[in-house]
Order: structure tokens, then sequence, then C-alpha cells
């Protein structure tokens, strides 16, 4: 069979089914950007590449998938990060006119292309840790040009980097100050202008909202829900984070593609989502900012067989990292994930959350979205929390750095660990084959 490139001589972690699917003595082939292989070199047809990559027994994993970030945002909230170290609580901020809201009046100001300047930093830091595919929220514009103008910004980064985005409409994140006093009032904008404007024009993949005190109460989530159902869009919801108002049950009963954050959800929610599979996503860099100390209840979704993702949550106030490798150490170290679910849960487990079939697996017919990572344990995801050591850093090339099957680094910069050119087609290497 020929192809495009082949990789030989690694340690596949598949995730192709409930466990990670281990193979010893793997291979990959990818032709036209898609995986036309991937098992054992045993059982591999004969294969033509022009390209063929010795992977030297490191392991080859799918690329990571963060299914819940506020990337697209302008200006910064590190005065309000000293409050909280100070001892006011995430809720106090809010409450007080900074949090969300100082978001929103930066991002109003900001032009469509500063947003996209401003997020591409945060982009590059998912993607050089091996991202491949990254949903991105609106919801600092709280009005509707304002989060039409984000949306747009989230589809534009997908034009300017290899990574597939997923564009999530999040006009119910906050009552901005024009609709003080009227939080109805401003659920009729989102409801009535927000998501059919989205919608017509295709921005959106998906609806979601903030089912919270400080956000919006079951009620206005619901409304919120009814009308991107009525406009053939998903569901998913920010719920339980800071208490419980059975976000995650209204979630599951408009079959959500996943409730995110829960620390403080209770058995009949966990019920609720297994009936329905709705995916709960974790979000352990804004259980680790906010300095939470309740746990999501890891073990009763585990039983319950409840799927479960992880995402990095990046947003200026409650979780302000860009790297998944961060977010699996913590939940592998604070939520007692272990190292095998964590890694499920960054790959397979946000294509589910974003109702992907096509990436978070190596199948024949998968997108040819993978990472290989220098380390003799996919535990290294967890076990060395961002940092490599000096004798790592030489291969830092291949730690977690996504590769594609148009083009691979040809040059790095060993120190910093960035990309300093790719291979033109011209300078690939000369078909071989395996
Ligand atoms: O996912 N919980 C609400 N939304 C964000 C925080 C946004 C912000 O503070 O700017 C979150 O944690
Ligand atoms: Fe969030």
């Amino acid at each position: 069979m020929r192809c495009d490139r082949i990789w030989r001589d690694a340690r596949l972690a598949t995730l192709a089914g409930e466990g990670l699917g281990e193979t010893a003595d793997g291979v990959v082939a990818a032709k036209d950007g898609r995986i036309v292989y991937a098992g054992s070199a045993g059982d591999a047809p004969r294969l033509e590449a022009r390209e063929t990559i010795a992977c030297g027994g490191r392991w080859i994993t799918p690329g990571l998938i963060d299914p819940h970030t506020h990337l697209v945002f302008a200006g910064d909230r590190a005065r309000e990060f000293e409050l909280r170290l100070a001892g006011a609580s995430y809720e106090e901020i809010a409450r007080a006119g900074g949090g969300i809201v100082a978001t929103m009046t930066a991002t109003r100001a900001a032009s469509e292309g500063a947003l996209v300047d401003s997020a591409l930093p945060r982009l590059d830091a998912l993607i050089a840790e091996g991202v491949t595919t990254v949903e991105v929220k609106s919801g600092y514009g709280l009005a509707t040009e304002s989060e039409l103008k984000s949306l747009r910004a989230a589809h534009e980064l997908a034009r300017r980097r290899r990574v597939t985005v997923r564009a999530t409409l999040l006009g119910a994140h906050a009552l901005p100050p024009e609709f003080a006093g009227d939080a109805d009032g401003y659920i009729d904008l989102v409801c009535r202008e927000m998501i059919p404007a989205a919608a017509a024009q295709g921005l959106a993949d998906a609806v979601d909202a903030f089912c919270e005190g400080i956000g919006f109460t079951l009620a206005q989530t619901r409304r919120v829900f009814e009308t991107a159902q009525a406009y053939g869009l998903p569901v998913k919801l920010h719920a339980e984070q800071l208490s419980n108002l059975h976000g995650a049950a209204l979630a599951a009963k408009f079959g959500a593609l996943s409730a995110d954050h829960l620390e403080h959800l209770d058995a009949d929610g966990i019920a609720a989502m297994a009936r329905s599979g709705v995916v709960a996503t974790l979000l352990p860099g804004a259980y680790y900012f906010v300095r939470e100390t309740r746990p999501p209840p890891i073990a009763a979704l585990r039983q319950a067989r409840v799927p479960m993702a992880l995402a990095t949550d990046c947003n200026p106030g409650s979780s302000f990292t860009s790297s998944m490798a961060f977010c699996i150490a913590l939940a592998v170290r604070e939520m007692k994930m272990t190292t095998e679910e964590a890694l499920w849960s960054a790959t397979a487990g946000g294509a589910r959350a974003l109702r992907r079939t096509d990436v978070g697996h190596l199948s024949t017919g998968a997108r040819a979205d993978l990472i290989l990572l220098d380390a003799p344990s996919h535990a290294y995801l967890a076990y060395r929390p961002g940092q490599l050591p000096e004798a790592e850093r030489a291969a830092r090339e291949v730690l977690a750095l996504p590769v594609f099957p148009e083009l691979l680094p040809a040059q790095i910069d060993h120190v910093t660990g960035t990309i300093q050119r790719f291979y033109t087609a011209a300078e690939a290497p000369s078909q071989q084959s395996v």
C-alpha cells in the first residue's frame, strides 16, 4: 500500500477501544492526512512511503484534544489573581464587578484581528504540547456583535494554524452591566438575537452557558438550551462548579455534549449523565487556580461509567494555563485519575466531548493527528509536569509535538523547544518502505 509517511518501531496507545490499546512494535501509516494503518508491525500490510520515521521505541498517541477553552479574550486579570492570593474569592471578585465583566470590557474594545493576535500565543502553547483539536468559546463579548466577533476570531485561529477548532457560543456566560438586574432580559437577547445570528452565519458548533449563582439560573439555562436545540445546535454546560444547581441533570435532559467542571456534582447528576451519555469534562486548572478543595467525584463517575474528558479551560480568570500536560498532572495528582484515564480523557474523551469520531484515536480512517512522546512511559505526561530533564531536551522535537502528515519539523530550537522551520516538499526524504 502506498502512503505518504510511516512511523515504525513505536509503542502505540491507539485509544481505539475502551482502554489505551497498547501495541508494542507498532506502525502507523498515513496518506492524505488520514491513517491508513495503525497496529502491530506483524499484522501490517506491505507499506511504501516517501518517508519512514524510525521512532526508536517511543510512544505514539493520538494528538491531544482540549475540549474547553476561552482562548479568545483581551486584557489581563493579574491584579485579580493577586487579590485572590490575598484571600478574596472568585465569587467575591465577580460580585464586585471584576471577573468576567472586566474581561468583557477589554474584549469589546478589541478588534477581531487583535483578538486573533492575542489568542495565537496561547494556541501555540497548546500546540507545542501536542494539542491537535481545540474548542474555543466566545463569552467575553456579552453583546451580539462582540460575541460574533469572538466566534469569527476562533475560526480564524484554525486558518492560521494546523489545528482543528470547534467554536462554541457562550453568550450566557455573565450578565453585562447594561442588563444589571434584568438577567431574563439578557437571556432574551441571547435567545432572540445571538443564537439565531450565530446559527445563521454558521459560526457556532455548539452553545454553552454558565449555570451558577454568579451566572444564570437553571430556568434561564433551559431557555438557552431550548433555543439552541431549535436552531439545531448541540449544547454543553458549565455546571456544578461553585455550587450544585443541578445543571448536569438539565444538560442530560437535552442530550448535551458535556457537562464541565462538576466539583459539586451529586449522585443524581451522575446517574443522569450516565443515562444519557453526557461526557464529564474536568478542568483541573480551574480547580487549582480558584483553590477549590473539593475535587469532582471521579470515583463515582468512573463507577457509573460516565466518559471523562480533560481540558485546560484556558481563561484569564479561573484557569490561566495553556498546558494540557499541566492539567493531566493535576488530574492525576489532585483528582486521583489514573494515568491511563488521564491519557484517555485527554484524547478519546475529548473527542467524545466534541462529538468527533475522526480524532482522538489511532485507527484506519482517522485523521493522522498524532504525537510522539520521548519518554519510556506514557505516565511521563503526568510524572514530569511541564519540565523536561536536560538529557531529554535534546529530543524535545518528539516530546508531545504534533506531527502532521504533510509537514515535519526540520529544525528545532533545542533551548526553547520551538520549531524554527518545516521541511518543504522538496526536502522531504526520498521514498522508503517498511
Ligand atoms: O470556566 N466559570 C465560568 N467561566 C470560566 C471563567 C471565566 C473567567 O473567569 O473569565 C470558567 O472557569
Ligand atoms: Fe470555562
